[in-house]
């Protein structure tokens, strides 16, 4: 490794002055193909049931899909809810945060909001993002160029009605982020500091540094707990509710300290459950947090949610590879918007930095598999070096150390100096692509059951650009407030019942699949094989 960062080092200077030819949408395509897990044959197969029949998806997303309920239909008793609320919100990231803060704006009495989270209070990718949000707030930009950068990025795969939604409504999410405290990074001047992500044709990517989440989170989590809003922690939805019409009417609640059931009716339900990173899919190590198991997905199947797009993943480009302790971390595409390259173990570009995410990681997967020019680590890893002492080189010494704080530290607590030493990267797992289909109302296509980030699809096609997700997470985090809201001012809440339990299972039943998985899994399992296998390759 020592050997190859020198030639990393000795190409440095003349890399510095030079750029790398963007790839034509043929060499995209092509690339994609060959190179882009998504690709892969036999790395996935066609739904056998539910509404969605017929997608195809990960066998890893099939798997927690054709599976049983955990809980059977007589199992609970549901007639008798401990809690009833006007709108149940399930997800304390910033798609759940967003939802309850303004549903109750939108005229729900602070009583009658419940926000439930699987871990602690916040603990979501929504805090962990890093890199930035992007909004049209540049004097050179506009919500039009923004669609059309999202479209393009999607693969034209998205549903226009919400990318216009999300482009428009951006620069309104900045102005309530800083109504609210969000510092966001500005220029000398006082105006926004834009920087650029791939795929993008404007700066438009917002910072506070490389703690974008940490920072949004913590003002959303500060005004939810100030306006006192009911919530319970470490309590995780492992079903929802229907009425006799199979309008969704609540939730069951698992609580994982007392390992109880808790029943809660409601006239809306939020799911804001985020994505599936703890799924592993095809065995990629993830940036998500612990988790991320895909609940949501299986929750809005199992009551006949339309799903769409989960054909497609996010392989982030730069997970880190090395050390072993950081491997599948994430190393912000903003380290690469100040002008970090991507190199092979010659110290030769072969990418430009700033392609979309998936034809970026293509890219880099085929330097490692393909062309052999990645570099291999001491524990069979392997990787292409990020340059990030470029950042300092051309922006002035200080610049690491004062934008990308997270990133120096993160690195830094293994004597790795990124200032001075360039990292190593793999693709890792980052975001799902598709989910539940929703309205430009957030409304799924089962009434009474709204949805707002991650756990959605439709907003970003099969590839979602930088900083889109934390803009899709208070855009439609909002609006699935708002509209919840109006719904349970105008609806009764039904009579709760499990019944879609008994019509899953016979689906189950009639497509012939039989299986001992039970889903939504909850929470990753790593006491199994996979981490013996691990260790055995360790030793
Ligand atoms: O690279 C990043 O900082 C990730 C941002 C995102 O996924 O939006």
């Amino acid at each position: 490794m020592q050997k190859s960062i020198s030639l990393v080092e000795e190409t440095r200077r003349e890399r510095a002055g030079r750029s790398f030819p963007f790839m034509s949408m043929e060499e995209r395509r092509r690339i994609l193909e060959e190179w882009h897990p998504d690709y892969k044959p036999g790395t996935k197969r066609p739904l056998l049931i539910g509404p969605s029949r017929g997608m195809i998806v990960p066998h890893e997303v099939a798997d927690i899909l054709e599976a049983h309920p955990l809980i059977g239909p007589n199992e609970i008793d549901v007639t008798d809810p401990e809690y009833d609320v006007d709108v149940l919100v399930i997800g304390a990231g910033g798609a759940g945060l967003s939802a309850a803060l303004t549903a109750q704006e939108s005229g729900i009495e602070t009583e009658g909001i419940l926000m439930v989270q699987k871990l602690r209070l916040g603990d979501s990718n929504s805090k962990m993002s890093q890199g930035g949000i992007q909004a049209a707030v540049g004097p050179d930009d506009s919500p039009a160029l923004h669609f059309l950068d999202i479209i393009g990025g999607g693969l034209f795969a998205n549903k226009p009605e919400l990318v216009e939604i999300l482009a428009k409504e951006g620069p309104e999410v900045i102005r309530w982020h800083e109504s609210l405290g969000v510092i966001y990074d500005k220029n000398p001047d006082g105006t926004m500091k834009l920087i650029s992500g791939g795929g993008t044709c404007r700066n438009r990517m917002l910072t506070c540094k490389d703690y974008t989440g940490l920072e949004i989170t913590r003002v959303l989590l500060d005004e939810f707990l100030n306006r006192e809003i009911p919530y319970l922690e470490f309590t995780c939805a492992v079903e929802l509710l229907t009425d006799e019409q199979g309008q969704v009417t609540g939730a069951v609640l698992w609580d994982m300290d007392s390992d109880e059931y808790r029943v809660v009716r409601a006239k809306s339900t939020i799911l804001a459950t985020g994505g599936f990173g703890r799924l592993h899919i095809q065995g990629f190590e993830t940036t998500n947090h612990y988790g991320a198991t895909g609940d949501g997905i299986v929750l809005a199947y199992h009551v006949g949610a339309v799903l769409r797009d989960l054909d497609a993943t996010q392989y982030h480009p730069t997970g880190a590879a090395y050390p072993e302790q950081l491997v599948g971390q994430l190393c912000t595409e903003a380290l690469r918007g100040r002008g970090a390259q991507p190199v092979n173990r010659l110290g030769e570009m072969f990418v430009h930095p700033l392609e979309t995410r998936d034809a970026e990681s293509a890219a880099i997967i085929r330097e490692c598999y393909g062309r052999d020019l990645g570099v291999t680590t001491p524990t069979g890893m392997r990787g292409v070096w990020l340059d990030t002492p470029l950042i300092d080189l051309l922006h002035g010494p200080g610049t690491i150390e004062r934008e990308f704080h997270a990133m120096y530290r993160m690195f830094g607590r293994f004597n790795i100096d990124i200032r001075k030493e360039p990292i190593l990267v793999f693709p890792t797992l980052h975001y799902m692509n598709g989910g539940v289909e929703i309205n430009p109302r957030a409304e799924t296509s089962i009434p009474g059951l709204f949805a707002a980030g991650e756990v959605c699809g439709g907003v970003h096609g099969k590839n979602r650009l930088m900083g889109n997700s934390q803009l899709d997470l208070y855009v439609f985090g909002r609006r699935a407030g708002r509209y919840a809201a109006e719904r349970a001012r105008k609806v009764q809440a039904g009579r709760p019942t499990l019944n879609h339990i008994e019509r899953y299972e016979r689906w189950l039943e009639e497509a012939g699949i039989k299986t001992s998985r039970k889903a939504p899994i909850l929470l990753p399992e790593y006491r199994g094989k996979r981490t013996l296998e691990h260790i055995i390759k360790l030793l």
